[in-house]
């Protein structure tokens, strides 16, 4: 039995991904921060369905002091081994964004918080997920990154160092974890479709990723597309990035449509 474990999907790309997993036949775990969204999410996902196994925990990244919560970690992959259940394909897609910040209105602590969720939260999901790979001949782990790893955007700073971290921590577990037959790459999306998409039409439509060799941007399904072919399809690829951002990030100006 194949077993992919979401974090962050209860919204938005994750909500793809696990649907991605689903359709194919894994047994999905995935994560959201409120278990009332959670249990709203499994019902939605076992409504669509029906005979894939669904388990959803509530789990945050940080304690109040802004500490990594570990312990919750550590009793969700302890209840996922009661269950009989060893997680192959992990997808690391939970993020906080870092919106409403800037450089000199936030204070460290906010920072941290960002870089505690999106570097070191991570670090021990991996290293909770990759002790059991290690034991059961190994697995496939999955960032989803940002092209903003690449190309800045502003008021981003924290979230835009997470993601620099984030993929250097990426190659250095694939690294480190290659000879475990456990590989650890990464997708880079540009824009995605999301509730904030739809929210917000008027700036979305005049942002540069318009601007891109494809002329459109991400849907979480090209997300998902993508973690698929890292998770079942790449069986002699590791410590890879995979951007999905419709060609932005690789021109040096932006193409601007001429106004009709
Ligand atoms: N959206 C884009 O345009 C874009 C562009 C490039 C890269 N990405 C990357 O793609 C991934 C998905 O993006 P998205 O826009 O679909 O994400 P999103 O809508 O911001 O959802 C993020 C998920 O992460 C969870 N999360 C946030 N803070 C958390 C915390 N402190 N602890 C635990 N979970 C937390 C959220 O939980 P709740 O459901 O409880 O809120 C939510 O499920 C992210 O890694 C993001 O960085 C997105």
């Amino acid at each position: 039995m194949r077993v992919a474990l979401v974090t962050g999907a209860c919204i938005n790309t994750g909500v793809d991904i696990v649907e991605k997993f689903a359709s194919e036949g894994y047994t999905v775990i995935f994560t959201g921060r409120r278990l009332r969204a959670v249990e709203e999410a499994k019902r939605r996902y076992e409504e669509k369905f029906p005979d894939v196994t669904f388990i959803g925990y509530a789990l945050d990244s940080l304690l109040p002091d802004g500490t990594v919560d570990e312990g919750a970690i550590v009793d969700m992959f302890s209840n996922i081994d009661a269950r009989g259940l060893t997680v192959d394909t992990l997808v690391l897609n939970a993020a906080d964004q870092g919106l409403g910040m800037t450089f000199f209105g936030n204070s460290l602590s906010d920072f941290m918080n960002v870089i505690n969720t999106n570097v070191a939260w991570n670090f021990a999901l991996v290293q909770h997920a990759a002790m059991r790979m290690r034991d059961t001949g190994g697995g496939s782990i999955t960032f989803i990154n940002s092209n903003t790893a690449y190309r800045a955007i502003p008021d981003r700073v924290a979230y835009v160092a997470s993601k620099g971290g984030q993929l250097g921590l990426m190659r250095a577990l694939a690294l480190d974890l290659g000879k475990y037959n456990i590989r650890v790459n990464a997708v880079l999306p540009g824009m995605i479709k999301t509730d904030r998409w739809v929210k917000n039409p008027d700036f979305y439509k005049t942002v540069p990723s318009r601007y891109t060799p494809l002329g459109d941007v991400a849907v979480g399904a090209d997300v998902a597309d993508a973690v698929w072919y890292f998770a079942a399809c790449a069986r002699n690829t590791t410590g890879a990035e995979l951007v999905v951002d419709g060609g932005n990030t690789v021109q040096l100006y932006p193409i601007i449509p001429k106004e009709n």
